[in-house]
């Protein structure tokens, strides 16, 4: 099915749940407000949308990413020089870790966590490296009203010191000695403030606890959900080539880079944009 939603741009879904991609847009190029309005629905709808063959520069890459807010500054990757906004994404044969290895929304530990991530690849393995996205809606719903009542009012931690962040940017040159990271406790159900739908927000990169629970009831609320979010029903699948582009809305998307292409090189930069704090 193929939705013609301006006059050249289409919005293609990949699933009934997850992802679309888009067809017949330059977004390395100026965007009018219908182009740009079209892009934000696309997003609020299928959550993750795809773009090939659009070779950004990191400028327009920002430009991109400052029509839906204002960028983000990540609190432990260094950016290029002069381009504090861009994350680095890159894997090659002296990798020991990669960006995503562990299903997560990007820096939920955050107080006001980011909206959305828009990650542009310019040099992709031969084969593997694909990242699979899977909607919080989705899984959300496929609970029962029972689980959904336990769930009610629960808060939960987001810690980004405990084996996430702590030493990981060496390489790009940060040293985190005597710095610390941030962490956060948010609602377990969120409600996305632009559709009002709730989402699932705990996940293996960044959750730590449920906050007021012993910690086995907590441990084990946290294995079942996040073995239920992970479900591959509830997913989408990106293959890469090269100049792909991802945006995805950290508020009901968690994603997963997966590293199956060790020691080629992957490599791009990913721009964040701000968001608010969950309800
Ligand atoms: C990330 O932003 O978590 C990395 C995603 C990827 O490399 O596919």
């Amino acid at each position: 099915m193929s939705l013609a939603v301006h006059d050249r741009l289409k919005v293609v879904p990949l699933t009934r749940r997850i992802g679309a991609e888009i067809l017949g847009v330059d977004i390395t190029q100026a965007l009018d407000a219908a182009e740009r309005d079209a892009i934000e629905r696309a997003l609020l709808e299928h959550q993750v949308i795809f773009f090939r063959d659009q070779p950004f520069e990191l400028e327009s890459q920002k430009a991109f990413g400052r029509l839906f807010g204002a960028l983000h500054v990540h609190p432990g990757a260094p950016g290029p020089e002069g381009h504090p906004e861009i994350l680095r994404i890159h894997a090659d044969a002296q990798s020991r870790h990669v960006a995503g290895e562990a299903w997560h929304s990007d820096v939920s530990c955050d107080l006001a966590p980011p909206l959305g991530s828009i990650l542009h690849l310019h040099t992709v393995p031969a084969s593997g490296g694909d990242t699979l996205f899977a909607s919080m809606y989705a899984a959300y719903d496929a609970l029962s009203d029972r689980f959904k009542a336990l769930l009610e009012g629960l808060t939960a931690t987001h810690d980004g010191e405990h084996d996430v962040y702590r030493g990981r940017y060496r390489h790009l040159g940060a040293n985190d000695a005597g710095r610390s990271y941030p962490r956060a406790s948010h609602p377990v159900v969120r409600t996305h403030p632009a559709t009002g739908r709730k989402a699932l927000f705990v996940n293996p990169g960044f959750t730590t606890h449920i906050d007021g629970l012993p910690r086995a009831e907590s441990d084990a609320l946290l294995a079942f959900l996040h073995a239920h979010s992970q479900k591959p029903d509830f997913q989408v699948r990106f293959r890469w080539r090269p100049h792909s582009v991802a945006f995805w809305d950290n508020r009901c998307v968690q994603h997963l880079a997966i590293w199956d292409y060790f020691p080629d090189v992957r490599s791009g930069h990913r721009v964040t944009i701000q968001g608010d704090r969950p309800f």
